[in-house]
């Protein structure tokens, strides 16, 4: 087990790239399944869920190599339809092989996913909308059981635009007979970047990026090449850290409309930000004031950056307050900014923040992906010397997190515990 040791870091400096989007990269890995021969992808991050998403498609019988940030994946012998428990209940991720697997062989067994420090993360939406497809579904012994002789297409409405919910129906729907249309679809950038692949290897998708989505089933999907869009979520948490340090930093290889949300935000703090191209610059010399943040499905302010503003929440001038709207207890970073001086109240889903001069460094654990990544960014203001444990959380979606840290200036080691 490693952790961090992070020292006040004075003003981040210099330029970095960002990373291919985990969460883009896990739903297309998994829609590789649906293509008979040689899928490459680029732009995949190296991190132990993509790895472990591969593992996944090893067990139904896919040949995966990879070589740095390329997958070649051919599922052309697949022989298994089961997920081992073991991997499956390891990423909420995994719950994603459920659509091309049921497309491609007419049947998936997975566990069910355990719940995680966010919240319950259940499926429902998903296997309402499979069973509208006319899928059968078996529950027990900790495993679901989708089958189907036959899927077919049909108008499925979600009650929550949820993003895996909408990335499952499309990957089904492009195997199914007919037509399905998604009403109340996830309009996130993932889901564009997912129908671009999928369309690619010949799919016929539609609307995708708006709340409704048509897939054309039934059609000849041929095995493509395709790089995955960069990591919003990523940029979002270096343009905080840059923020959080009075510091200023260039962000390459960024598609700036996907960070729309965290701009105007990072902008109504006072951070000087200008983007052009694939390129970010962000300047923050001017002390910040405060801003309250209520998380939506894009196109409104994202949950994965939540934690991240409440960091830079809790040493701007003010009192602010944070909404989480979508995952009902995404919260535990709170407690431990507390316990580096910050003076947080939560409250359900709200966060009453009142930002305090500086705060001071102490032995604080990352509860989630994001909660790590936001107390790291903490530390890198905060007076004296901090130690965050369990980054495992964060290294399940950083790539290469402390390095690109210290390119700009951090002072942050990774050492044994
Ligand atoms: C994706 O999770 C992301 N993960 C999450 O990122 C992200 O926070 C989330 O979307 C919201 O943007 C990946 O893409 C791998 P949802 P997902 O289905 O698909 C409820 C990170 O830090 N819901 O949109 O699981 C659910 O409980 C991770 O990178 C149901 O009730 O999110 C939650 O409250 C964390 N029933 C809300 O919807 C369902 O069947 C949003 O979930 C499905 C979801």
């Amino acid at each position: 087990m490693f952790k961090y040791i992070i020292e006040q870091s004075g003003h981040l400096s210099g330029e970095i790239d960002i990373s291919g989007s985990k969460n883009a990269a896990l739903p297309i890995i998994a829609a590789s399944l649906l293509a008979d021969g040689d899928v490459v992808l680029k732009n995949i991050p190296c991190l132990s869920d993509t790895t472990l998403m591969c593992d996944i498609l090893k067990c139904f019988g896919a040949k995966v190599t990879a070589e740095k940030n390329t997958l070649y994946i051919n599922s052309s012998n697949l022989k298994n339809y089961i997920a081992p428990y073991d991997l499956s209940s390891k990423i909420r991720g995994s719950f994603l092989v459920m659509g091309p697997m049921l497309a491609r062989c007419g049947k998936v067994r997975i566990s069910l996913p355990g719940g995680c420090p966010i919240g319950t993360r259940p499926v429902d939406l998903h296997l309402k909308a499979f069973a509208q497809m006319g899928a059968e579904i078996l529950t027990g012994h900790g495993y679901i059981d989708v089958s189907s002789k036959k899927l077919t297409g049909a108008k499925i409405h979600l009650d929550f635009p949820s993003v895996g919910a909408t990335e499952n129906i499309m990957m089904a729907a492009v195997g199914a007979n007919g037509t399905t249309y998604i009403g109340n679809a996830s309009q996130e950038p993932e889901i564009v970047d997912l129908a671009n692949f999928l369309n690619k290897s010949g799919a016929k998708i539609y609307g995708a990026g708006t709340d409704e989505i048509k897939i054309v089933g039934r059609t000849p999907l041929s095995p493509c090449e395709y790089s995955v869009i960069p990591d919003r979520i990523e940029a979002g948490t270096f343009m905080v850290a840059a923020a959080i340090t009075g510091g200023k930093i260039t962000l390459n290889n960024v598609i700036p409309n996907h960070l729309s949300p965290v701009i105007a935000k990072l902008t109504e703090l006072g951070v000087k930000i200008s983007a052009k191209n694939t390129t970010i610059n962000i300047t923050a010399n001017s002390p910040l004031h405060c801003a309250d943040v209520k998380t939506m499905p894009h196109p409104g302010f994202p949950t994965d950056m939540q934690a991240l503003m409440m960091s830079l929440l809790s040493v701007c001038d003010g009192t602010s307050v944070i909404c989480e709207t979508i995952f009902e207890n995404r919260f535990m970073h709170a407690p431990e900014l507390v316990r580096m001086g910050a003076s947080i109240k939560t409250d359900g889903r709200c966060a009453i923040i009142n930002g305090r001069p500086y705060l001071t460094g102490a032995c604080v654990k990352a509860t989630d992906l994001r909660a790590g990544a936001a107390l790291s960014i903490a530390a890198l203001c905060a007076k004296g010397k901090s130690e965050i444990s369990d980054i495992y959380h964060i290294e399940r979606g950083y790539e290469l997190f402390d390095e690109k840290l210290i390119k700009l200036g951090a002072k942050i080691l990774k050492v044994k515990r």
